[in-house]
């Protein structure tokens, strides 16, 4: 068992629900439907205590403030903008496509601040969303006229995508090439940062003209373009009044958030830190369980319980309003701000039902949760040739309802999930881009779920600007 650093175990807490002692290996032998089934144990071994002696990928003081942030927006008083790809891979660790995702989250996140007049957090999607949750353990295929039957991929932190015996058979030294990529990729988005990439004075910052050839009606063209004047022009006022950068403009810094599924990668990184109590999972700021994995008596419910870090919760239709309430008992029973991010999705079409229940029975609970909107995750589709995409129209009808359905509940739509990147490719379809259903085949490149590309990235922060700042959101938002 791991200890903090006085030896002791900080948070050996009685839990909740009759839940036990907590340790960061008071997960194992709990339900896990996704568990993944390593062979070589010693191989596990080596990897886990590689992974438990290496530095961490982020620090507490960074997961406070995020924890801060996050309380800030459960009040209203910020957004948060979570985005990245749906399974990240340790080929994508390339500068270039680092950098166009970083690039995109910026763009959007100003065209959110301008909108919302609040300041917004950006957190990325990556540095560590390798883990996949798959419906099935197993794959078949038919090879040379025979079925034959290999472990599903699931993610480079397991095991790699071609099926062949040897790829499909989860490696467990891909935990320590898991972390090192997010290591690299962390320490690049950090020099970005720091070495001016959000500076005002870089012309294609400011360059948000993605619809200037799309095929829009007259009257979305004008509101575009009118949207994107006023910024530039509240960005030439702060450029005059001697910002130096957008970092000066939003005043937040950048966090990072996978999937916490693989709980051997995340429990042996999870460790006390000098002087402050607790046991703090520094793989990421903000880990998530997945709908897959949110069983309240699950693996995933007993580990995400017991640390610092926020965490978020994704929630999808069918969820009761007591397995919510059982969720929060256990993960947040003392009711911390900052702590809880509630991630819905839901699918277009069962927002208006399913959502309204759900925010009034966590209201009258009194319970402080940050409400997301994830419209990815609820609204995949299949092609009648078989390609699996998602329409930016049912994306955008899921936001706007969520944030219909948050004023007329008096809640704050406090933040949103996507799955984007920054390149132009061709996997969802709709919006000004013009990708159709034929298109598709141009420039897939998800090995999982479909992503928003460049331009329907940023239409879509445009169109929910405009959603969120018309007031719809029930948050107050500060003077700007
Ligand atoms: C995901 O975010 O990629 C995912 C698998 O989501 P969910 O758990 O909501 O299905
Ligand atoms: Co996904």
């Amino acid at each position: 068992m791991m200890t903090g650093p006085s030896g002791k175990n900080p948070r050996d807490t009685g839990g909740s629900g009759g839940a036990g002692a907590w340790s960061p290996d008071s997960w194992r032998g709990r339900l896990d439907p996704q568990q993944v089934r390593y062979t070589d144990r010693a191989a596990v071994d080596r990897a886990t205590r590689k992974l438990g002696a290496l530095p961490p990928l982020v620090t507490s003081w960074e997961v406070e403030r995020l924890r801060d942030e996050i309380a800030q927006a459960q009040a209203g008083r910020r957004f948060i903008l979570q985005g990245g790809d749906c399974a990240e891979t340790l080929a994508d660790c390339r500068p270039g496509l680092i950098a166009s995702k970083l690039k995109i989250l910026l763009q959007m996140s100003l065209v959110m601040v301008h909108g919302l007049k609040m300041p917004v957090t950006r957190v990325g999607r990556f540095a560590g969303q390798y883990a996949k949750p798959r419906s099935s353990p197993t794959e078949t295929r038919e090879i040379d006229g025979k079925p034959v039957t290999l472990p599903s991929y699931f993610g480079d932190l397991v095991n790699e995508a071609p099926f062949e015996a040897g790829a499909r058979n989860p490696d467990p030294h891909l935990m320590v090439r898991g972390y090192q990529h997010a290591a690299m990729t962390l320490n690049f988005i950090r020099s970005l940062l720091e070495g001016g990439f959000a500076d005002l004075h870089h012309p294609e910052y400011w360059d948000l003209s993605f619809f200037e050839h799309a095929d829009l009606s007259p009257e979305r063209l004008a509101q575009y373009r009118r949207m994107s004047e006023t910024l530039a022009d509240g960005l030439r006022f702060m450029e005059a009044l001697g910002e130096q950068s957008v970092e000066d403009l939003t005043r937040v810094e950048f966090y990072t958030s996978h999937e916490g599924l693989n709980l051997i990668y995340e429990s042996a990184q999870t460790r006390g830190v000098p002087r402050k109590a607790g046991w703090w999972d520094l793989t990421t700021h903000l880990p998530w369980i997945g709908e897959r994995t949110r069983s309240l008596d699950g693996a995933h419910v007993e580990f995400f319980r017991g640390i610092e870090n926020p965490v978020g919760v994704k929630v999808g239709a069918g969820i009761s309003g007591d397995e919510l309430v059982g969720l929060l008992d256990a993960l947040n029973p003392q009711d911390r701000a900052g702590k809880i991010v509630l991630i819905t999705r839901m699918g277009a079409q069962n927002v208006n039902d399913a959502l309204p229940p759900l925010l009034e029975r966590v209201s009258r609970e009194g319970r402080t949760v940050l409400w997301m909107s994830d419209p990815m995750h609820g609204n995949g589709i299949t092609t009648k040739g078989g390609v699996k995409t998602r329409s930016f129209d049912a994306i955008l009808a899921e936001l706007e309802t969520s944030v219909e359905v948050h004023k007329d509940a008096g809640t704050v739509l406090g933040g949103v999930h996507f799955e984007l990147t920054g390149e132009d490719v061709t996997e969802c379809i709709g919006g000004a881009s013009g990708v159709r259903e034929e298109d598709l085949g141009l420039n897939y490149a998800s090995p999982c779920d479909p992503r928003l590309n460049y331009a329907q990235s940023l239409e879509l922060a445009f169109l929910l600007a405009g959603a969120l700042g018309s007031g719809a959101n029930g948050g107050t938002a500060p003077p700007a």
